[in-house]
């Protein structure tokens, strides 16, 4: 059965529970009472709001935006990965860009992330991605390779069989300029035949990659099923649950169709 994610990151936005609970009163509303079979909608809100994410529809699942490696101990401001399975966290997404830039999260830290990750039974969303000087430099695939060995390495394919791996090259993240579906299609290309020589065949095609950076409904299609992806991260867009709902119904749709 064809399955497809749609990953909410609402960043470091909404200021207080009053507006976490109207978001949440939106997306309720919303859904309704409709059943989606083909897709699961991840809403990663602020670690401060993710207790007021209980209770979320059904095919609505809770996500965090980040995680520390270690379970407990004297690691002042991180969050545990134990910490967040126990208060109802199925996904978090680990790795993001900014993380890179603005805490100095390298490739090596972030593949204990996901791995600490999925030892606690929490399904990592791990991000990868060119900045624009390494598209025009020609070096996405030489970069898209290293992110990927440096992350995967040591994993079995039972684990990697458990990421999700999210395409955001950094260049189309906040700029409302995207990849070609072509550019996408050939980075999904690449990305299932480095799984297939770091795994096997039936690995890399069991593995889930979404796409990320700009994303909006209009051009949904185009960046998702069309270009091969199993889905979309999405940033600002996330901030509006009603297009959310909608994306869900697109690729409740368009499953339905396959
Ligand atoms: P954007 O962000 O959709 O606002 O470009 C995407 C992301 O950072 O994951």
């Amino acid at each position: 059965m064809r399955k497809f994610y749609v990953v909410g990151n609402l960043k470091m936005n909404m200021l207080s529970r009053e507006e976490a609970a109207q978001y949440l009163s939106v997306l309720n509303r919303e859904v309704h009472d409709k059943q989606y079979q083909h897709v699961t909608l991840v809403v990663c809100p602020s670690f401060l709001y993710l207790s007021q994410f209980d209770d979320l529809p059904e095919g609505i699942a809770k996500g965090a935006q980040n995680l520390f490696s270690e379970k407990s101990g004297a690691y002042t401001g991180e969050i545990s990965p134990v910490m967040l399975k126990n208060d109802g966290v199925e996904y978090v997404i680990v790795g993001h860009s900014e993380r890179r830039r603005y805490a100095g999260e390298t490739n090596e830290m972030i593949r204990g992330k996901a791995l600490s990750a999925i030892r606690n039974h929490l399904t990592p969303i791990v991000c990868i991605g060119e900045t624009k000087e390494e598209r025009h430099a020609e070096e996405t695939d030489s970069v898209l390779m290293l992110q990927v060995k440096t992350l995967f390495s040591g994993f079995s394919k039972s684990q990697a069989e458990n990421v999700i791996v999210a395409y955001e090259p950094r260049w189309a993240i906040g700029t409302d300029v995207v990849p070609t579906t072509g550019e996408i299609l050939g980075v999904r290309v690449l990305l299932r035949k480095l799984f297939t020589e770091i795994f096997d065949a039936r690995t890399a095609q069991r593995m889930t990659i979404l796409y990320g950076g700009s994303v909006k409904r209009s051009f949904l299609p185009a960046v998702s099923w069309e270009a091969g992806m199993d889905g979309v991260l999405v940033g600002r867009e996330s901030l509006f649950p009603h297009e959310l709902v909608k994306m869900m119904n697109l690729f409740e749709e368009e499953a339905e169709k396959e």
